[in-house]
């Protein structure tokens, strides 16, 4: 259906300005709603930067699937599209090559009892005490200076944590604790929590990591006890690179695909994640590697030529994984680069398989409060946060 009617002139110039006017139907989407209200069910036990609406996932998820049908998300981020599947009674998939994001959707989207985790948060805050590198010798993996990032006595702090969790030999159990804990790091640490990019703010580091990670605890564990006990049963998380075409058993496997990468002038997630990845002990130099490339650090409009290669090959291999008729929604945004705008979505449109169709084009217009984290990321040279919108752009496999 298209409703380019009902369209603002701002939002059909915008659409106009990214080249999408005319490619198919139109529509502009919105999910409202405070990020307290958003953060239902599982969503809200990590504050992960750059995840979309969960109502983006849910609206997708009805239109095109039924109950018991299987979603893949291979990009899947913080899980948004395993909790909107397991909470529609749709079987999902999810990948990502970052080890954070698999730690997430995996707890995000397991059942475990009140009691249970209850009486393992209690384990950890009896056997906590801040521990020295002399009494467990872990240090935070691939920072160049954590000395910058972490007190002396939060790291001590951070380190008896994690001494305590890695104690605990149910993997399921650890892996919440260890949510739990990687939800604590960006608190306690000296840089901010406003902004996904890593800034310096002195003021906001907590010597003392223990109340922190208590603070986190009573909703995680209200949410993950509140998931269906059989959970487990309706959700796969598989460590894998898009750029990789997807195993033969899972050719032609779905109707619906959710695709959200990373856009192309915005800071790499294994960057906005340094500070958990390092206390998780992963290197977010080596995830570095596998992530879509893109431009944030050298603001070369040229690159967006190695973003469209990576892009183009992710899609074809998405669609690898679509019956005839599946649907992908892909939800990406466009971007200004020293004055001038890119318009990303449609070049990357112009090299998509000639069996997959654009069915619709949507405006997504972003709510208030996601406002601060997207001007971060958006630059021109002159200003920041001069485009607010993205696309949700709905393709059919013929
Ligand atoms: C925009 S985020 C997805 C957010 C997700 N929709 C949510 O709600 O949390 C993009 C994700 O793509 C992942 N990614 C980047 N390059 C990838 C690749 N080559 N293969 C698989 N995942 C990749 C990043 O690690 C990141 O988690």
């Amino acid at each position: 259906m298209d409703v380019r009617d009902e369209l603002s002139q701002q939002e059909l110039n915008l659409l106009a300005q990214a080249k999408l006017l005319d490619l198919a139907p139109v529509e502009a989407w919105t999910a409202i709603g405070t990020n307290m209200q958003l953060a239902y069910s599982t969503h809200g036990i990590f504050r992960y930067f750059g995840k979309f609406p969960p109502p983006v996932a849910a609206h997708l998820i009805e239109k095109f699937t039924e109950v018991g049908d299987l979603v893949w998300d291979p990009m899947c981020g913080s899980g948004t599209t395993g909790v909107e599947s397991l909470l529609r009674g749709r079987k999902s998939i999810l990948c990502d090559v970052n080890p954070l994001s698999r730690l997430l959707s995996r707890v995000k989207t397991r059942f475990l009892s009140q009691e249970v985790l209850e009486q393992a948060v209690n384990r950890v805050i009896e056997g906590y005490r801040p521990c020295g590198y002399d009494e467990y010798d872990f240090l935070p993996i691939g920072l160049r200076n954590a000395e910058h990032w972490f007190l002396p006595e939060t790291a001590n702090s951070l380190r008896g944590l994690k001494r305590i969790i890695e104690e605990e030999n149910n993997d399921l159990i650890k892996d919440f604790l260890l949510v739990l804990f990687a939800s604590t790091v960006r608190i306690v640490s000296r840089a901010t929590t406003q902004q996904g990019r890593l800034f310096l703010d002195v003021v906001t580091a907590k010597e003392d990591a223990l109340p922190t990670f208590i603070s986190k605890t009573k909703k995680a564990i209200n949410a993950v006890s509140s998931l269906p006990e059989d959970a487990e049963k309706f959700v796969s998380i598989v460590d894998h690179d898009i750029q990789h075409e997807f195993p033969l058993k899972h050719q032609s496997t779905t109707k619906l695909i959710i695709l959200h990468p990373p856009y192309f002038n915005a800071y790499r997630y294994s960057s906005v994640n340094s500070l958990e990845l390092s206390w998780l002990g992963f290197n977010h130099n080596v995830i570095r590697k596998s992530e879509v490339r893109e431009s944030f650090k050298v603001g070369k409009p040229e690159k967006v030529n190695e973003y469209l290669d990576d892009m183009s090959v992710s899609i074809k291999n998405a669609c690898g994984l679509l019956v005839p008729g599946g649907r992908i929604g892909l939800m990406i945004g466009d971007t200004f680069m020293k004055g001038s705008y890119i318009p990303v979505t449609r070049m990357l449109l112009d090299t998509i398989p000639s069996d997959i169709k654009i069915e619709q084009v949507a405006l997504r217009v972003p709510k208030y409060t996601e406002a601060t984290w997207v001007a971060s990321q958006r630059r021109d040279g002159t200003a920041i946060g001069v485009n607010l919108y993205d696309f949700i752009i709905t393709l059919r496999k013929c």
